[in-house]
């Protein structure tokens, strides 16, 4: 009996690195699995049959998967896919928004085209899967169905503290923070949770950057076999954030860095001042803010003035 068993999930940008690894490691514990991908480079220019490979992958081993060519960041093509899942499988459970690509440049010379096609695929693309896949589960639940369901969205190190070249790349992945925090609000009430991964490995993406041309596909590695790299190091913490026992994680952002699997708490309040309910006054602020607030690290502080 396998953990997954019964459910059918939905992994975009499943025809390479992570995204395959996420569909293998689904399917490994019973999943039904629609792998999704576009078949781009990892710039997001052209298209092609990248999903094959991990269907036939995923079939070798036992599994039963599903191809769909779609562009996740165009809304038609990602209702698209969520009707794949139901008409092929009957039913969606869960989403793991994984596709993604990279135009890196320092601010000064990205084109604002990078900036547009960035953040299509990763926010728009993203938002349009996690739409349609609300518009079935919403269905279901007002017919009157109780049922566990999953968003798993991928944010990364970039979105979480910041990287030089990656205003875009940063911005979307943010912002899919904001998306998730959002989601775990508006889907909980009907039996769905929403969270964010921040995985790693040695793919496409990373092999953009300077000294880092290393590729590692997960298939390329045993099951058995460490290696820091691999893309699939983080797909176990998905197949179990894709489960039902994971039912009372909901709006967080976990990360899965090498051996390690981080809960990374974001955005807490730190230290206060207080104008004693009157207006600030501007001139008076250096030296509360620069001589004392911003001096405090994370100690409270109640100014009256
Ligand atoms: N590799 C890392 O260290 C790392 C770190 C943090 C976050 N991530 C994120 O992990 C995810 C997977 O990236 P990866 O590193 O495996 O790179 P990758 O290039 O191997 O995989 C990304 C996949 O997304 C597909 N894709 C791109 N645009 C698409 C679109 N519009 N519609 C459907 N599919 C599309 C690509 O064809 C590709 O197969 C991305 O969201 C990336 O930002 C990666």
């Amino acid at each position: 009996m396998g953990m997954l068993d019964g459910k059918v999930a939905i992994v975009t940008g499943a025809g390479n690195g992570i995204g395959r690894a996420h569909a293998m490691e689904l399917a490994k514990h019973g999943a039904r699995v629609v792998v999704n991908d576009l078949g781009g480079s990892a710039r997001g220019d052209g298209s092609g049959p990248a999903a094959d490979t991990t269907v036939e992958l995923i079939r070798r081993r036992g599994g039963d998967a599903v191809a769909d060519y779609g562009d996740v960041g165009d809304h038609e093509q990602a209702g698209a896919l969520v009707a794949r899942a139901v008409d092929t499988y009957g039913r969606l459970d869960v989403l793991v928004n994984n596709a993604g690509i990279v135009r890196d440049a320092a601010i000064w010379n990205m084109a604002v085209d990078d900036w547009d096609l960035v953040m299509r695929v990763h926010v728009r693309g993203t938002w349009s899967c996690c739409h349609h896949a609300a518009v079935h589960w919403r269905g279901r639940a007002k017919a009157g169905e109780t049922f566990h369901a999953r968003i798993i969205n991928t944010t990364s190190g970039a979105g979480l503290t910041g990287n030089f070249g990656q205003t875009n790349y940063a911005t979307a992945k943010a912002a899919i923070v904001g998306l998730t925090q959002t989601l775990a609000i508006e889907l909980r009430s009907i039996g769905v949770t929403a969270n964010a991964i921040g995985p790693a490995g040695a793919t496409r993406i990373t092999a953009t950057m300077p000294g880092r041309d290393q590729i590692i596909e997960p298939d390329q590695v045993a099951d058995d076999q460490w290696e820091p790299l691999n893309p699939a190091n983080g797909s176990p913490l998905v197949a179990w954030l894709a489960s039902d026992g994971s039912s009372m994680v909901n709006g967080q952002v976990i990360r899965a860095l090498y051996d390690q699997i981080i809960w990374m708490h974001g955005w807490r309040q730190g230290a206060v001042v207080a104008s004693g309910n009157q207006p600030w006054d501007a001139t008076k602020l250096d030296a509360i803010l620069g001589a004392r607030l911003f001096q405090t690290g994370v100690e409270a502080l109640y100014f009256r003035s």
